[in-house]
């Protein structure tokens, strides 16, 4: 039997958005299995603590066993490591994602020279698209149902206690 091929799709999914899922759709065509790991950085302030950020990551992607969805705290490149897998994959949006990731996939490089950082170029109709911006708008009273899937929507009406 063939060995399946794995990638780890790592961030902070607060929250997820559709260009997330724009991503993983497209890591799909290349992985056989997807590793969705969501960060948990004890130093950041997140509008949806780790717990609620998991659950609904798991709530929309429920019964697609290509994609798993796990955490991690620390260095990526060692919860990389130790879950056996050589390659993240991150999305490029724009010109102005390339620097960071950049940096980040050279200094995974230098901490663990057996790890790869692959791009994936989303929908341009998503290139516009992060959460933090989904959330500004949001806060601000913007409708961002068209942007996340309709359970992050419904997330965000809960915690701001709108609709
Ligand atoms: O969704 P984000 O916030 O753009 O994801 C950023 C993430 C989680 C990929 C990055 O912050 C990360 O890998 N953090 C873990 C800590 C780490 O390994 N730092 C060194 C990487 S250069």
């Amino acid at each position: 039997m063939s060995k399946k091929s794995m990638a780890v799709y790592p961030g902070s999914y607060d929250p997820l958005t559709n260009g997330h899922i724009d991503i993983i759709q497209r890591g799909l065509k290349i992985f056989d299995k997807i590793i969705v790991a969501v960060l948990k950085n004890p130093a950041k302030t997140y509008l949806f603590d780790l717990d609620e950020r998991v659950r609904m990551l798991r709530a929309v992607f429920k019964e697609q066993d290509k994609i798993e969805i796990d955490h991690f705290e620390g260095l990526l490149v060692d919860y990389v490591k130790r879950r056996n897998i050589t390659t993240i994959v991150r999305g490029l949006r724009a010109i102005s994602d390339f620097e960071i990731e950049f940096q980040m996939a050279l200094m995974n490089r230098k901490i663990e020279p057996r790890i790869e950082t692959i791009f994936f170029v989303p929908s341009e109709s998503y290139s516009f698209l992060s959460s933090k911006l989904v959330k500004e708008v949001y806060m601000l009273g913007g409708e961002v149902r068209s942007m996340v899937p309709l359970l992050v929507d419904r997330k965000l009406k809960k915690k701001f206690r709108r609709g």
